[in-house]
């Protein structure tokens, strides 16, 4: 076959997988994630797929979430819409969306029962420090999408925005530590990204990072009795 026949062939592929997976945001539209997936099953959201290691993996793995994954990477969105398979990964949808705090007028509240964000831009330089994404603001988008005890995990090999990402998270009540916050040591079965592996060649190794939704506690100053294990 020609090299213009195969470039068309995978052209005409990933456009028929796009027709499958990918989905479209409307402005003040709510996704009907009910009606999207067919079922009613709880829904996971990764934010910044790159090359979609994890959405694809754990999909599969974990059969009984829906899984959502938006990149503002065209891309890598067509990178990742090609290793998806119809028949295997019915509870996978990716959107493309540069993700901020609108993201609440697209995602219903209580709607998301985990929400992965896996190595984002960490914006070294001071100056730029307005641009990463945890931010108060974003936080109170994630706590406003995540159902009732939902869990949010980061997980970034850059210290610095770890340590930024804590502090965040000690400045508020309504998210608590679970297993501690942070640790360096992975999950059983954990799927190594395309950016952690790079990351980890150069010698620098994640943090992981998890925190669930609570009831805001009322200000007392203390912060004892939100830790908790998992
Ligand atoms: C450092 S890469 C990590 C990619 C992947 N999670 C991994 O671990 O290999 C960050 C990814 O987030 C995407 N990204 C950054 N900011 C974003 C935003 N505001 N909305 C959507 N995607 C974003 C980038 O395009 C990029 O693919």
């Amino acid at each position: 076959m020609s090299r213009r026949l195969v470039n068309e062939k995978i052209l005409q592929e990933v456009e028929q997988k796009r027709s499958i997976f990918q989905i479209e945001a409307e402005k003040g539209k709510h996704f009907n994630f009910e009606e999207i997936y067919g079922n009613e099953q709880p829904v996971v959201l990764e934010i910044g797929i790159g090359r979609g290691e994890y959405l694809v993996g754990q999909s599969l793995l974990d059969w009984q979430h829906n899984y959502l994954g938006i990149e503002v990477n065209k891309e890598r969105i067509t990178y990742t819409l090609r290793q998806l398979q119809p028949r295997r990964h019915c509870n996978v949808r990716v959107l493309d969306l540069f993700v901020d705090d609108s993201l609440i007028e697209y995602i219903p509240a209580g709607s998301i029962r985990k929400v992965c964000i896996i190595h984002p831009d960490p914006w070294p330089k001071r100056r730029h420090n307005q641009r990463r994404l945890i931010q108060h603001k974003f936080l109170d988008v994630l706590y406003q999408i995540l159902e009732e005890r939902g869990v949010l995990e980061i997980q970034t090999d850059h210290a610095e925005y770890a340590q930024w990402i804590l502090r965040h998270f000690a400045e508020r009540s309504d998210f608590a530590p679970i297993r501690g916050g942070s640790t360096k040591i992975p999950r059983h079965g954990h799927i190594v990204t395309y950016f952690e592996e790079k990351k980890m060649r150069e010698g620098n190794y994640p943090v992981y990072i998890s925190y669930r939704k609570v009831e805001k506690q009322p200000e007392t100053g203390s912060e004892d009795g939100l830790e908790e294990t998992e």
